[in-house]
């Protein structure tokens, strides 16, 4: 008996950081067959020949299941705009940006995986969430599909919540990352090793796995320690910095009602 496996076939349109990690997920899923990326410049998406034809030009793509729009937010109106009539669903991969943006496309999603990702690590998209949204059940089916396929976490998320969900993310990762960055550097200056911290960090990611953030808060911001707090913003010199100290533990003494 011929057993006909049937592909979901898959045009990646930009050729960056998500991009990069998408073609090599793609590639190696079983059910899903990467025909094709596009960028602007030829010269930035060489690499991505080791999984499939590459091209410049946006009149010359392929025919898809699904293009994935993968370039800057600024730029997804302009590139949507601008490609040719398809017969397939479009989807961006952003986070902050409106499904309504695709709008002159018939087939339309989003297709927003929920995690940061860098061309240093790998990551492991099993445990990325997925989040999906189309008007069209079909096309919902469609990208459920291929989320499915290297994901454990789906959800179907409407450009609202996703908007919300974008805010949260930028303060659970973008912010606490700026403030890693500024602790590092703070040791730094006074020949402290970063790994010191290292411990804690993880203690405090991990943490909230079993207790809710809420209840989790310690530090002198929460204690009402004001003698302390005093001390740190003296050894602040920077201005923005002793702002953003000041800002942060008001933000955490009226979370808890204490009066500073
Ligand atoms: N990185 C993340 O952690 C992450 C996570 C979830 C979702 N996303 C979403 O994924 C999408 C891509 O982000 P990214 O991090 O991969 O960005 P990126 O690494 O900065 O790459 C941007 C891509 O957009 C292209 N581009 C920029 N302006 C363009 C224009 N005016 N016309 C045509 N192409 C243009 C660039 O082309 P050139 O190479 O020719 O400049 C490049 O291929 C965004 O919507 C982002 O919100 C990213």
């Amino acid at each position: 008996m011929i057993t006909f496996v049937v592909m979901i076939q898959i045009v990646l349109i930009g050729g960056g950081n998500l991009a990069g990690h998408l073609a090599s997920v793609f590639s190696k899923t079983a059910g899903l067959q990467l025909v094709q990326v596009y960028n602007r410049k030829l010269d930035k998406i060489k690499s991505f020949e080791k999984f499939t034809e590459i091209t410049d030009d946006i009149h010359a793509l392929v025919k898809a299941d699904l293009y994935f729009i993968c370039v800057s937010d600024i730029a997804i109106i302009e590139v949507s705009r601008n490609l040719p009539h398809l017969n397939g669903l479009v989807v961006h991969t952003s986070g902050a940006t409106p499904l309504s943006v695709l709008n002159t496309h018939t087939q339309r999603g989003v297709w927003y995986p929920l995690q940061s990702f860098t061309t240093h690590r790998v990551p492991d998209f099993k445990e990325i969430p997925i989040c999906i949204e189309s008007h069209n059940p079909q096309d919902l089916q469609l990208l459920k599909q291929v989320a499915e396929l290297i994901s454990n976490a789906v959800y179907e998320i409407d450009s609202n919540q996703r908007m919300q969900l974008h805010l949260a993310a930028v303060l659970v990762n973008n912010f606490v990352n700026h403030l890693y960055y500024l602790g590092f550097d703070f040791l730094e200056q006074h020949q402290l090793p970063a790994q010191i911290l290292f411990p804690l960090i993880k203690e405090t990611a991990m943490r909230i796995h079993e207790v809710d953030p809420y209840d989790a808060q310690t530090g002198p911001a929460k204690r009402g320690d004001i003698p302390t707090m005093t001390r740190h913003l003296n050894l602040i010199e920077d201005d923005t910095q002793k702002a953003l100290y000041k800002l942060i533990s008001h933000s955490i003494t009226q979370t808890y009602g204490k009066k500073l």
